[in-house]
């Protein structure tokens, strides 16, 4: 393909809306007979959405083994098991049922499904993936990552903490059943970062090297969405108009990404947050501002849109003006969801920043960043934060 084409790619379905997890029976039954559910170890549990999920499986007679022992990071090893217990328990068919965590280690072990090698040999070898993945459903009960649309799955090497991307366009889910009743029950800083995540991504992707104007639009809807009812959702958690509004700006977010990939904010946010064991959308907030100033001389026009959209810039203003708005606007959206301003606030160290420059370096959200970003300036914006 050549470089002025592009290919616009999402999960075959999107099924929106408070209520949408009743009907997760009737669309796995058109994919298999035996189901294998990825969850954490508590959430989906007190909050219900596991038996909601279950019932409507059984329902539509489709039968159920559980996979319960997802972490707030997956990693090889969780992928590893659970793909062995699909396998063992003749399973045909999974579902990602919890936060960007679950959904991505679902997606990677249906992926490898088929792969008689190692989960640490496709991670550490770059080995390919096969050609056939066990067919997915993502159900998420967070408003954020939007691994629900995405075929990438971001996983951790217990052994080494290094965090990367496998990815293969077979891996997007069959369907994605968004359910914003589900986030309701999310408890205010999961929100918030997980809220910001999805900010960071549709800004981020908006002003990616490979946008599209189809993914632009997106992006610049999914920002919107997010940015005006976030701190909404935040504060009160049970206002479901706000929650609709969020989990549609994240869905989005991870539509748009999937097609137009990131920027620097991801590039240093996964070395960054496998180094510290950092929540990822509290790592990802913190660092948009930065990103932001640094990329204010190529991209001005499109956070100044930003800007005139959200209303936080005098309508006569200049892009550059706008611009220079748009990203105190995010500083203070941050500090209203009571984030951190600095790295070093939540324990950067001096003497790291080099390991994390070059855990950076080779990330493709970096080489999407709408400006280059050396590697004295990668070691200079975190200096700028200790
Ligand atoms: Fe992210």
């Amino acid at each position: 393909m050549s470089q002025n084409q592009s290919i616009f790619r999402t999960p075959g379905e999107v099924h929106f809306g408070a209520g949408a997890v009743a009907s997760v029976g009737r669309i796995a039954k058109t994919w298999g007979e035996r189901a294998l559910i990825i969850t954490g170890a508590r959430s989906a549990k007190t909050t219900g959405a596991l038996d909601a999920v279950c019932q409507s499986l059984k329902a539509a007679g489709v039968s159920v083994v559980i996979y319960d022992k997802v972490g707030h990071e997956p990693t090889i090893r969780l992928v590893e098991e659970a793909r062995a217990l699909a396998r063992s328990e003749q399973c045909d068919l999974m579902i990602g049922l919890g936060g960007g965590s679950p959904i991505d280690t679902a997606k990677c072990a249906a992926g490898l499904f088929y792969s008689p090698e190692p989960v640490a040999s496709h991670f550490r070898d770059g080995l390919e993936p096969p050609d056939r993945a066990l067919p997915w459903i993502a159900v998420p009960t967070t408003a954020g990552a939007g691994a629900e649309a995405t075929p990438n799955s971001v996983l951790i090497d217990e052994e080494t903490k290094i965090k990367q991307s496998l990815r293969s366009w077979r891996w997007l889910a069959k369907a994605a059943i968004v359910d914003p009743q589900l986030t309701v029950s999310c408890p205010p800083t999961v929100t918030a970062y997980s809220g910001m995540d999805a900010f960071t991504q549709a800004v981020e992707s908006y002003v990616s090297r490979h946008a599209t104007p189809l993914t632009e639009a997106i992006s610049f809807e999914a920002a919107l969405q997010v940015a005006k009812a976030l701190p909404r959702a935040y504060e009160n958690g049970a206002d479901l108009e706000a929650r609709t509004a969020v989990a549609w700006g994240a869905t989005m977010a991870g539509i748009a990404l999937a097609n137009a990939r990131l920027g620097a904010v991801h590039g240093f946010a996964h070395p960054v947050g496998a180094f510290y064991s950092l929540p990822h959308g509290m790592v990802c907030a913190i660092l948009l501002p930065w990103v932001i100033e640094y990329n204010l001389d190529v991209a001005a026009p499109k956070y100044a849109r930003l800007a005139r959209a959200l209303d936080v810039t005098a309508p006569a203003s200049s892009d550059e003006c706008a611009a220079r708005d748009f990203l105190a606007y995010v500083r203070e959206l941050n500090a209203r969801l009571g984030i951190p301003a600095k790295l070093g606030e939540v324990g950067l160290e001096r003497d790291r920043i080099d390991e994390i420059v070059k855990h950076t370096l080779p990330s493709g959200s970096l080489a999407a960043n709408p400006k280059d970003v050396p590697e004295e300036d990668l070691k200079a914006m975190l200096a700028a934060q200790l």
